[in-house]
């Protein structure tokens, strides 16, 4: 079968001048459809480029990238566009929440994406809220919760379109452990049930949740 996502020597840089600063090195991976993978590695190793890279956020790098055996290479903006909305799931180490848009706003927007009835929409939001525990939080802005709130708002919206694969940069960093535990085993679940899952993280904990690690260091995988 197809791998679901396929790096052959994937390598991104910045330029300064004359001077090109490598992230990311010959990157070689494979992650096969209903994996839990962790990527772990020091800051600023390349965990979140490669991430978006992987998430269809960032078309700025060289090598080839298959995805369900599409070449990402050779695709436009629009196309990945398409591919990130269609099949991605994205938790942002900074969550990204829509500043003027209310929580169940935020909940909103991927589905309106998607072709949905606005009554299912609300039935998918309301899920959502209740799944959270964030209900009386459903009027308020970003900018007037805490940030764990956000962050389990910024869960909550990655999920609520069910995508095929999940891709979360340090999930957890922000909320108490109990809450933490709880987003752990949703993922965990969630794999169970066929969802592909890749997460960043520094816990050793959180990684003993996924079936395989990937270690970065500047820029190069070092093991598996
Ligand atoms: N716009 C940029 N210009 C130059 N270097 C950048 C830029 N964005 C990120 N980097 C560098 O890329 C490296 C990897 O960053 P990142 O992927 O965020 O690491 P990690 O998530 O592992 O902490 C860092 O050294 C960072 O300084
Ligand atoms: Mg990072």
């Amino acid at each position: 079968m197809e791998p679901l996502i396929k790096l052959r020597n994937l390598e991104k840089f910045y330029e300064t001048g004359f001077v090109k600063t490598f992230v990311l090195r010959r990157i070689n991976m494979q992650v096969a459809e209903g994996e839990f993978l962790t990527i772990m590695g020091p800051s600023g190793a390349g965990k979140s480029t490669l991430l978006s890279i992987i998430g269809m956020l960032d078309g700025i790098w060289e090598g080839d990238f298959f995805f369900l055996g599409h070449p990402v290479h050779n695709m436009k903006k629009r196309q990945r566009a398409e591919l990130h909305k269609q099949f991605i799931g994205f938790v942002f180490q900074s969550y990204h929440l829509i500043d003027d848009l209310t929580v169940y706003e935020n909940l909103d927007v991927p589905l309106s994406y998607k072709n949905i009835k606005k009554r299912e929409r609300d039935s998918l939001v309301c899920d959502m809220l209740d799944r959270f525990n964030i209900v009386g939080k459903k009027d308020l802005f970003p900018n007037q919760l805490s940030g764990g709130q956000q962050q389990l708002v910024a869960v909550a919206r990655a999920l609520i379109t069910s995508p095929k694969l999940i891709l979360a940069d340090e999930p957890t960093g922000n909320l108490h452990t109990t809450q933490g535990e709880e987003i752990m085993d949703l993922f965990k679940s969630l794999n169970e049930e066929g969802t592909t899952i890749i997460q960043v993280t520094h816990s050793e904990k959180n990684a003993s949740y996924g079936d395989r690690i990937i270690n970065l260091l500047d820029g190069w995988i070092v093991d598996e």
